[in-house]
C-alpha cells in the first residue's frame, strides 16, 4: 500500500527519505513510545478528535510530554494530508517515542520525543465487511495496561500470526476464559438483541470505533452492555463482530471452526455497520 512522500516529524514536514534514526532510539530499543492509527475516507479523517484525545491519554500514562496542544496536532495532521494532496481512503500512522539517547532504562534528561506521522492508501476490505471473517481464540498474554496504545505489540503480533497460520483474520483473546478483545480490534457478542463487550478497563484498548458503536447502539435503541463474556458464551452467541479503525465493523462468522449464525453476518451487526457508514459518510459495503 503506497505511502505518500511527505511525512510529519515533530512539527516539520519532510520528504520520507530524509528521516533517519540513530541506533540508540528508545522506540527501537525499548518500545518506549505510543502510537495511533486513524482512518481516512476520501481525504478526511474519521474520529480524529477521539484519536488525538487517546494519544494524549497514552502519553500521560507513560509520562511522555508531547510538544503540542491537541489543536496544534490536529492542524498538523490535516496539513500532512493536504501537502500530500491525498483524497483517497487511507490511514495515518503516528508514533511518538521518548527520543534518541544512549541506551539506559532510566528516562534520559532533556531529550525531546521523536515523532513521525505518514499517510498511506488503504482501501476498505469489502469482502470481509460483506461476508465476515474467521477467528480463533487464544490466551491473552499481554500486560495489565492495555488501555495505553503502546508500541510494545509482541503478544499482539504473535497472536495475529497464529491466527493467520490457521487461516483466520483475527485472534479473540481471553484471560482465563474471559474474552477481552482481539489482537488489533475490539470484539462484541450479540445475544437476545443486546450487544455485549468487555468494559473499558485496563485490560483492553478503549477503541475509538468502540466509542462510536456505543453511540450508534444508543441511537438504534439496541442495549449496549459493558459486561465481559466468556469463550463458552461465544458458543451460544447469536452474532459476533469486531471493530477497529482499519477493519471498521467486521462480522465474525466462525470461531475455532464453529460457525456463528450459520456462517452469516447477523442483523444487528448489519445495523451497526450501516450506522458506521452513515456517520463516516461512506458508501455501503454490503451493496457494493
Ligand atoms: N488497532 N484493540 C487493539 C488491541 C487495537 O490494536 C486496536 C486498534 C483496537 C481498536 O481501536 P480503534 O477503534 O481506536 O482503531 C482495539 C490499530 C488499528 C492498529 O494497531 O493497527
Amino acid at each position: 500500500m503506497s505511502i505518500y512522500p511527505i511525512i510529519l516529524t515533530q512539527s516539520r514536514f519532510l520528504h520520507r527519505d530524509q528521516l533517519h534514526y540513530p541506533f540508540e532510539e528508545r522506540g527501537l530499543q525499548f518500545g518506549d513510545g505510543i502510537y495511533e492509527v486513524i482512518r481516512i475516507y476520501q481525504g478526511n479523517y474519521y474520529l480524529l478528535e477521539e484519536h488525538v484525545d487517546r494519544l494524549f491519554r497514552s502519553a500521560e500514562a507513560i509520562k511522555l510530554k508531547l510538544p503540542y496542544t491537541k489543536t496544534e496536532l490536529k492542524e498538523l495532521l490535516v496539513e500532512l494530508m493536504s501537502r500530500n494532496n491525498m483524497s483517497t481512503d487511507g490511514k495515518v500512522y503516528l508514533q511518538a517515542t521518548r527520543g534518541s539517547a544512549p541506551r539506559d532504562h532510566i528516562f534520559p534528561k532533556d531529550v525531546l520525543p521523536n515523532i513521525y506521522a505518514y499517510v498511506q492508501d488503504l482501501p476498505r476490505n469489502i469482502d470481509s465487511l460483506k461476508n465476515g471473517v474467521k477467528t480463533i481464540t487464544q490466551r491473552d498474554e499481554r500486560w495489565e495496561n492495555c488501555y495505553i496504545k503502546s508500541l510494545n505489540l509482541l503478544p499482539n503480533v504473535l497472536a495475529k500470526q497464529t491466527a493467520k497460520e490457521n487461516g483466520c483474520y483475527e485472534a479473540i483473546l481471553h484471560k482465563n476464559g474471559t474474552v477481552t478483545e482481539c489482537s488489533s480490534s475490539n470484539v462484541y457478542m450479540v445475544k437476545d438483541g443486546k450487544i455485549y463487550t468487555h468494559p473499558a478497563t485496563n485490560h483492553i484498548l478503549h477503541g475509538c470505533v468502540r466509542m462510536a458503536i456505543e453511540k450508534f447502539a444508543n441511537d438504534l435503541s439496541i442495549p449496549f452492555i459493558e459486561e465481559a463474556f466468556s469463550v463458552e458464551d461465544i458458543g451460544l452467541a447469536d452474532e459476533l463482530f469486531l471493530s477497529s479503525s482499519t477493519s471498521e465493523i467486521t462480522p465474525i462468522t466462525q470461531v475455532d471452526h464453529t460457525e456463528v449464525n450459520n456462517g452469516k453476518p447477523g442483523n444487528i451487526t448489519r445495523q451497526i455497520q450501516t450506522a458506521y457508514e452513515k456517520d463516516a459518510n461512506i458508501h455501503s459495503a454490503i451493496e457494493a
